[in-house]
């Protein structure tokens, strides 16, 4: 073990997703375990350049595991994605005698960590932190098991109604470049359909299903869409005008990022904090951990943004064939 490391700075980047403050208490509580210093840094990027640090202690992480959110909160920095920002960040880290850096984010994050240590020699190690499940080198990412169960909830409820009184839904759920959690909320709520941005997809072939299934008897749809792929409201507009059948909308929005973190969630964020501290402890930076096939895996953090998932196909073809 290196002992170049004595102290610890620990931030969450980007959009907050359930399990963030799971990751939090590892990371501090399993820093301190091996006689590590550990520094909260404030909202994000922009908490490190405004020196908006606090040191941390066991107690600083009581009862968090189960809470949503980041206790250390979180923000997109514009002034950090400059080079000047980057500069300015390493400097605060360095007045502070932070030695190394984790951060917890999605791929925006990623990429700044990475640039923190190609740079300014930052010892970085990324935690994949977002709803949206589209980071590489890891089966999923902090909160997205969280984010498709409480959009389930609201869909099983859509459900209810939507049968009840014979109509078609659409919902939007979040997912700018990934479509991710529209799918796997698909494939669990038992969707009829699925729009995502990952593939094309045939309105027109849409329409037609529903005026056949119509003619058949069929009198409820739940149709699935991700932020990027399309508005809700305007799908559902086309549906009326096209088809004919009373066609409702709901955008559900930033609930999915809320709400306490599944055990899914908690148990990736504990393993993944220890196993960040870890990597720092035997002088490996500048990579992003994740967990494949239920083992932690390791990956250069510039090699970790923009998962692409390439069974989208395969899972709508499952969709269609169950619906
Ligand atoms: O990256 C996570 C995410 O929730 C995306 O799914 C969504 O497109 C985006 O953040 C929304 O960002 P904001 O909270 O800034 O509106």
């Amino acid at each position: 073990m290196s002992n170049k490391i004595k102290k610890i700075g620990i931030l969450t980047s980007g959009g907050d997703g359930p399990g963030m403050n799971a990751a939090i208490r590892s990371v501090a509580r399993y820093g301190l375990h091996f006689g590590l210093e550990i520094a909260g840094i404030m909202r994000g990027y922009q908490g490190l350049l405004e020196d908006d640090i606090v040191p941390m202690n066991h107690r600083s992480v009581s009862n968090i595991i189960n809470r949503g959110g980041t206790i250390l909160k979180t923000a997109r920095s514009k002034d950090f994605s400059t080079d000047e920002g980057k500069k300015k960040a390493a400097e605060v880290l360095h007045r502070n005698q932070i030695d190394a850096l984790v951060v917890v984010g999605g791929d925006g994050s990623y990429r700044g960590a990475s640039r923190l240590y190609e740079l300014h020699g930052v010892p970085t190690i990324g935690l994949p932190g977002t709803i949206d499940n589209d980071l590489n080198g890891t089966d999923q990412t902090i909160g997205c098991s969280t984010a498709i169960n409480t959009a389930l909830e609201s869909i099983d409820k859509i459900r209810d109604t939507a049968q009840s009184m014979e109509r078609i839904f659409v919902v939007e759920v979040m997912g700018n470049k990934s479509g991710y959690i529209a799918m796997e909320v698909a494939l669990a709520a038992g969707a009829e359909d699925v729009i995502i941005p990952e593939r094309p997809f045939d309105y027109e072939a849409m329409h037609d299903e529903a005026r056949e299934g119509n003619k058949k008897g069929k009198v409820s749809w739940i149709i699935i869409v991700a932020e990027g792929a399309g508005k809700a409201q305007t799908i559902a507009e086309n549906i009326t005008k096209a088809v004919g059948l009373e066609t409702r909308y709901v955008v559900l929005g930033h609930v999915q990022r809320g709400g306490t973190p599944s055990g899914q969630d908690r148990i990736l964020s504990t393993r993944l904090g220890a196993a960040a501290v870890d990597l720092l402890l035997n002088g490996v930076y500048g990579k992003a951990v994740g967990v494949l096939q239920d083992k932690i895996n390791v990956v250069d953090l510039k090699d970790a943004s923009r998962r692409i998932h390439e069974d989208m196909d395969r899972r709508y073809q499952l969709l269609k064939i169950l619906t």
